[in-house]
This record gives structure tokens, sequence and C-alpha cells, in this order.
């Protein structure tokens, strides 16, 4: 078993990351057996689609990084890295645009959300991003992929790209990888807005619990958090008209690890002057100690550049196989 997962380095870590991604890659990290190998890495080079300064880029590299060990992922038993300092990625994503389809891309939701109305004037890099992403996976054989719903499509063109390459070019060099999408935690909703996914990019920082909020701003988020005046049901079922109360049961389930129907249980028949200050402690309490390990880590620079320089040495090594086989298929380095 192989697992390998990227996440870009751009700002702030929030609850959906977390739950939505993160505590997955720990929790696989955790199963890991002898022969087993997890792969953790900062998409910094998906993240020049966004425009940042250089400064930002220099510094979130560092705080996601700080972010991801103050998680639970643990540098000596994963390799962690980033990206850009792993040239293969670049390399065979280069070669994998010669086996994508304009079609298939064409089909990506993210590039059309993330596009908006100019289309015209997005990036190409935007556009191949999906490209890039197959070649993070296929490089390291990843047979596991543990991903929010949201990159569900993009793991299908990887697959997709993989299963063409290997036939075009008569070669079994590429793993075809599955994406691990945990149904409970796929997508954590906007605290203002149950129908929207919560998100770095939402304007309004009320919609989302940042993992650097203390514990006073996520108590308070939490009682200002969006509700309606119904009770809580006995069965999760009968949230189904009820986003943002389905949201709020959702993440206490997560975040105890329970089923939504027993969460139900306990405070059925209780309004949300009950439910929420159960949800605000529980988040506190297991979101503390990961923001205090994140505040003490983010501040020791000179460990988190060796940290990142070790793990992408042993990327390196562990990609250079697959890159050499690919550059042989094409007889490109005969
Ligand atoms: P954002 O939507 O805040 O820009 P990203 O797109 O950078 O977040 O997502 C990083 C990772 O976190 C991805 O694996 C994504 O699937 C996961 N993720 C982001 N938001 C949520 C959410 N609201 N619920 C569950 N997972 C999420
Ligand atoms: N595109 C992913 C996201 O936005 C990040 C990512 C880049 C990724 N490369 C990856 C995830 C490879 C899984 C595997 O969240």
């Amino acid at each position: 078993m192989r697992v390998l997962s990227g996440i870009q380095p751009t700002g702030n870590l929030h609850l959906g990351n977390y739950l939505g991604a993160i505590r997955n890659w720990v929790r696989m990290q955790e199963d890991m057996d002898s022969d087993s190998q997890c792969f953790f890495f900062l998409a910094d080079l998906h993240s020049i689609t966004v425009h940042e300064t250089r400064e930002q880029r220099i510094r979130n590299v560092r705080e996601m990084a700080a972010a991801l060990i103050a998680a639970g992922i643990d540098p000596d038993r994963s390799v962690l890295f980033n990206q850009a300092r792993v040239p293969a990625h670049a390399e065979l994503a280069w070669i994998l645009n010669g086996t994508a389809r304009m079609g298939w891309l064409n089909r990506m939701t993210q590039f059309k959300d993330k596009a908006g109305k100019h289309r015209e004037g997005a990036s190409v890099g935007l556009f191949v991003y999906p490209v890039l992403q197959a070649a993070d996976v296929l490089l390291y054989q990843a047979t596991h992929v543990p991903v929010g719903e949201d990159q569900k499509q993009h793991l299908e063109l990887c697959r997709d790209i993989a299963t063409k390459f290997n036939a075009d070019f008569d070669v079994d060099l590429f793993t075809i990888p599955d994406p691990i999408i945990p149904k409970e935690t796929a997508r954590i909703m906007s605290l203002r807005d149950g129908t929207a996914k919560m998100s770095k990019s939402d304007p309004s920082d009320m919609s989302r619990i940042n993992l650097t909020d203390d514990d006073d701003t996520i108590a308070q988020k939490i009682r200002k958090a969006k509700t309606d005046p119904e009770p809580l049901p006995e069965l999760a079922s009968a949230l189904e008209n009820r986003p943002e109360a389905a949201n709020l049961v959702g993440i206490f389930a997560a975040l105890a690890s329970r089923s939504a129907d027993s969460v139900c249980s306990e405070f059925a028949g209780q309004g949300f002057g009950a439910f929420k200050p159960a949800l605000a402690d529980i988040l506190i309490e297991t979101l503390r100690p990961i923001r205090e390990r994140f505040e003490m880590l983010k501040t020791d620079v000179a460990q988190l550049d060796s940290l990142l320089g070790k793990g992408a040495e042993k990327a390196r090594a562990a990609a250079a196989p697959t890159l050499a086989g690919a550059y042989d298929a094409l007889g490109l380095m005969a």
C-alpha cells in the first residue's frame, strides 16, 4: 500500500481541510504496516495558479508544513515535502500533457468554478492543473489517495491518463490509484450557509473555523453559527432539509468519532442552546493542542526547512524510477 496526498500551501487551514483531508492522512499514517509508505506534500507548483508574492509563498510553505506536523503528520514516518523541490513532478506533468486530452480537461468542474466567467483570461496553468496532479500521484505508484470529495474528478482523470499512457506505449508503468473519500467528512459546510462548502475563500471569517482560531473565537463562531428554531430529532435522517443543523451535527459526530444518529439521539428534543456549547467544547478540545503545537513549530524556520529538505531527498529517490520509465517508454532517453 502506498498512500499519497497533497494540499496547496495557500493560507490558513480550516476545519474543512482538517476533517476532510488532513485527519484522514494522519489516520492512514497510523494504520501503515512495515511495507507500506505515506507521501504527503505541499503542492506549491499548483499554487502558482493563485497570485501571491514571493514572501507569501515562502511563508505559506513553511506554515503549511508546520500545520501538518502539528495535526499529526510525523516526518519520520511519512515522507513530507514540497513539490517544487522534486523536479520530477514538473517533468512527468509535461510528458503526461501528451497523453491527456483537451476534451477530458474541458470537463473538469474545478477549472470551470475557478475560472468563472473569465475563461479566456484564466492561466494555462489552471487548465492543466489536473495533469500535474496526475503526475504527483503516478510518480510514486500511489495505490491510495485520500482526498476530499471535490478532488474525485481529478483522481478519475488521473486514472484515465495512467490507463491511456500504459496502453499507448504498451507498458505497465503506472499503478492505477484509488481515491479514499471518507463519506462522513467529505464536505464540511459554511457556518453561515449550510449549502456552501466551508472554504478559505469565503469572504466571511465567521463562515469557518480556522486552525489558528483561539478558544474564545471558536466559541463565538459556534454561538453565532446559523441554525433553525427546531429541536434536534431522534435520527439524523430527519435533518435532510435542515442543512445548517445537519452540518453542525456532522461536525460534532466527526470530532467525537460517533455516528450522526448517536449524536442526534443524545440531544433529541433539545434546541441549539444546549447543543452549541457542547459542540464548541469538543471543537476547542480538539483544536487547542494542534494550535499550540503549530504556534511553536512555525517559529522554528531552520528546523522546518531542514525537515522539508530531507523529505524532498527521499521523494526524489522514490520518484526517479517512474520518471525514468516514462522517458524510456517514449524513447526519450535511450
Ligand atoms: P479551500 O476550499 O478552503 O480553498 P482547498 O481547496 O485548498 O480548500 O482544499 C484542501 C483540501 O481540503 C482538499 O483535500 C479538500 O478536499 C479539503 N477540503 C477543503 N474544504 C473542505 C470542506 N469544506 N470539507 C471537506 N474537505 C474540504
Ligand atoms: N488539487 C488538490 C487540492 O486542491 C491538491 C493536490 C495536488 C493533490 N496534487 C495532489 C491531492 C495529488 C491529491 C493528490 O486539494
